[in-house]
C-alpha cells in the first residue's frame, strides 16, 4: 500500500505552477465526444481521474493520445455501448456520459457514478432535467444501472432546485443537440462551467449565459472538432496558498487566475495574511498573528466547499476561536479526527459545524485520507506539523492533485511516497 511520508516543519520557498482545473477537465474530456474527428485539449492535469475517463472512452472505441498536458481525442470510430459498473464507479464525473451519449445517440446505459463519499451525492437533479427534455429513464434498483432513452429530445425550461454544478453541466450537454431551446434557471455559476460552454460553442453549439444563473441552449444538429485549454485549478491554487500562509517564505503560486479565488483572498485579508498579486502569480509568506475568522462554504462565487478542509488547517493556526460551517456536503468533516490527533483543538457540533480554537502546534502522526480534499488538508497539516507524518489511502489525493510530491519537493518540502502500489 502506498503512503505519503512527510517530515514537517520546513519553510517553503519558490514557485508552484498550477495545473488545469480538475473539475473542468473531467467535463471537457468527455465533451470531446460531441465532435467526430480529432479534438485537442491542452493544459490537462496529470491526475488519476483523467486516466479513469480515458478508460471509459477507450471502452467506447475512442482513440486518445497524449503529449505532456495536451490530449488528442478522436471519436471517429466511437460506438455507443453500456459503460460497465466498474468503469462508472471509478469517478463521480462518469455521470457526464449520460448527457453526452443522450445528445449524440439518444440512448445511454451506465451505472451510478463513484467518487468520494463526502455526502449522499444523489443525481436526481440530473435525471429530472433529462426527463424534462423528454428522456425515458429506467433504473434497476439492485444493480443501480440506468438506461436512458430519448426518441424525441426536446428543449425545455428547467428550474434547478439547487444550483448543482454537475446537473447544470449534464443538462447543458444533453440540450446541446436537442431540438429547440432549453433554458436552465438557477444554474450553477462556477467558473468551470464557462470553460465547458466555451468548448461546446467552439465545436458549433449555441450556448449563452454560462457563468450566470440562466443558461440558454439552442440545440444544434451538428458539432465539429475544436480545441480548448483547461482553465487553471483554483482549488489546487487555494490549497498551496493556504500552505504558504503557514509555512511559506515568498511561496509563489503561478499560472492562477486571481479573480477565480477572490473568496479565499478576501478571507486572507480578514485573517491579516499578506499576499501579493502580480498578473497570474500570487506570492504569500508565513504570517504571525493570524486572526481567527468565521467561514461558511457556499456555491460560487462564495467560499468553495472544496477548500473548506484545507482552510480548516489554517484556522488551527489562527489566534482565537473560528467557526466553520459546511453547507454543500453533509459528510465533509472526516479529516477533523485526524487533525485533532495531530494536536488541533476542533470541536464538531454536528456533521457540518465546527469550532476551531487556535493557535495549536501540530505534531506528526499516522493518519488516513478519507476523501480528496480532506486528504489534501492532511498533507498541509503534515507539512506544518513537527516530526513525521504518514498518510494512508493516498489514492484519494492523487485523483485531483497533479504531481503533488514533485511540486512540494521543488519548494523545499520533505515529502515522498513510500510503499508498493497495490
Ligand atoms: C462538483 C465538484 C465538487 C464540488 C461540488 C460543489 C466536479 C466533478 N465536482 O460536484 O468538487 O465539491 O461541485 O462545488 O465538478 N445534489 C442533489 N441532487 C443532484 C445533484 C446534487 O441533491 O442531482 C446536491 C448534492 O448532494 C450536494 C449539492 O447538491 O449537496 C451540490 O452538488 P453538486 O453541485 O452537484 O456537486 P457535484 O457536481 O457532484
Amino acid at each position: 500500500m502506498e503512503q505519503i511520508k512527510i517530515n514537517g516543519g520546513k519553510i517553503l520557498s519558490g514557485e508552484i505552477k498550477i495545473g488545469g482545473a480538475k473539475n473542468s477537465a473531467v467535463a471537457l474530456i468527455p465533451a470531446a465526444l460531441f465532435a467526430e474527428g480529432q479534438t485537442e485539449i491542452s493544459n490537462v492535469p496529470n491526475i488519476t481521474d483523467r486516466d479513469a475517463l480515458f478508460s471509459i472512452m477507450r471502452s467506447l472505441g475512442v482513440d486518445i493520445s497524449m503529449k505532456g498536458s495536451v490530449v488528442n481525442i478522436d471519436s471517429s470510430h466511437m460506438k455507443n455501448a453500456e459503460i460497465s459498473e466498474e468503469l462508472s464507479n471509478k469517478l463521480r464525473a462518469s455521470y457526464y456520459f449520460m448527457g453526452i451519449l443522450l445528445a449524440k445517440y439518444r440512448h445511454a446505459e451506465m451505472y451510478f457514478p463513484g467518487g468520494c463519499s463526502i455526502g449522499a451525492r444523489p443525481i436526481d437533479l440530473h435525471l429530472k432535467g433529462f426527463e424534462a427534455l423528454g428522456v425515458n429513464i429506467s433504473h434497476d434498483e439492485e444493480s443501480h444501472k440506468y438506461t436512458l432513452d430519448a426518441q424525441n429530445l426536446k428543449g425545455a425550461k428547467i428550474h434547478l432546485d439547487f444550483a448543482s454544478v454537475g446537473a447544470t453541466i449534464n443538462i447543458m450537454f444533453a440540450a446541446t443537440m436537442a431540438e429547440g431551446t432549453t433554458i436552465i434557471e438557477n444554474a450553477a455559476k462556477e467558473t468551470e462551467i464557462i470553460n465547458i460552454a466555451d468548448f461546446l460553442n467552439a465545436m458549433g453549439a449555441d450556448i449563452k449565459g454560462a457563468g450566470t444563473s440562466t443558461i440558454t441552449i439552442n440545440g444544434v444538429k451538428e458539432m465539429h472538432p475544436a480545441s480548448i485549454s483547461v482553465i487553471p485549478d483554483r482549488i489546487e491554487a487555494g490549497t498551496y496558498l493556504i500552505l504558504g500562509a503557514i509555512m511559506g517564505k515568498d511561496l509563489t503560486v503561478c499560472g492562477v487566475n486571481p479573480d477565480h479565488i477572490t473568496a479565499v483572498l478576501n478571507k486572507f485579508k480578514d485573517m491579516g495574511i499578506d499576499y501579493r498579486i502580480d498578473g497570474d502569480r500570487i506570492t504569500v509568506s508565513r504570517t504571525d498573528n493570524i486572526k481567527a475568522i468565521n467561514i461558511t462554504t457556499l456555491v460560487y462565487p462564495g467560499f468553495p466547499t472544496d477548500l473548506g478542509q484545507p482552510m480548516s488547517v489554517l484556522l488551527t493556526q489562527a489566534n482565537g476561536t473560528s467557526y466553520f460551517e459546511e453547507t454543500i456536503w453533509e459528510n465533509r468533516m472526516q479529516h477533523v479526527a485526524y487533525l485533532n490527533k495531530m494536536g488541533a483543538n476542533i470541536e464538531l457540533k454536528d456533521n457540518c459545524h465546527a469550532v476551531i480554537k487556535g493557535a495549536t502546534p501540530l505534531h506528526g502522526a499516522e493518519i488516513n485520507a478519507t476523501d480528496l480534499r480532506g486528504g489534501a488538508a492532511l498533507v498541509v497539516a503534515g507539512l506544518v506539523a513537527d516530526g513525521q507524518t504518514i498518510i494512508s489511502n493516498i489514492d484519494y489525493i492523487l485523483r485531483g492533485y497533479e504531481n503533488l510530491i514533485k511540486k512540494l519537493k521543488n519548494v523545499g518540502a520533505d515529502i515522498q511516497i513510500i510503499g508498493e502500489k497495490e
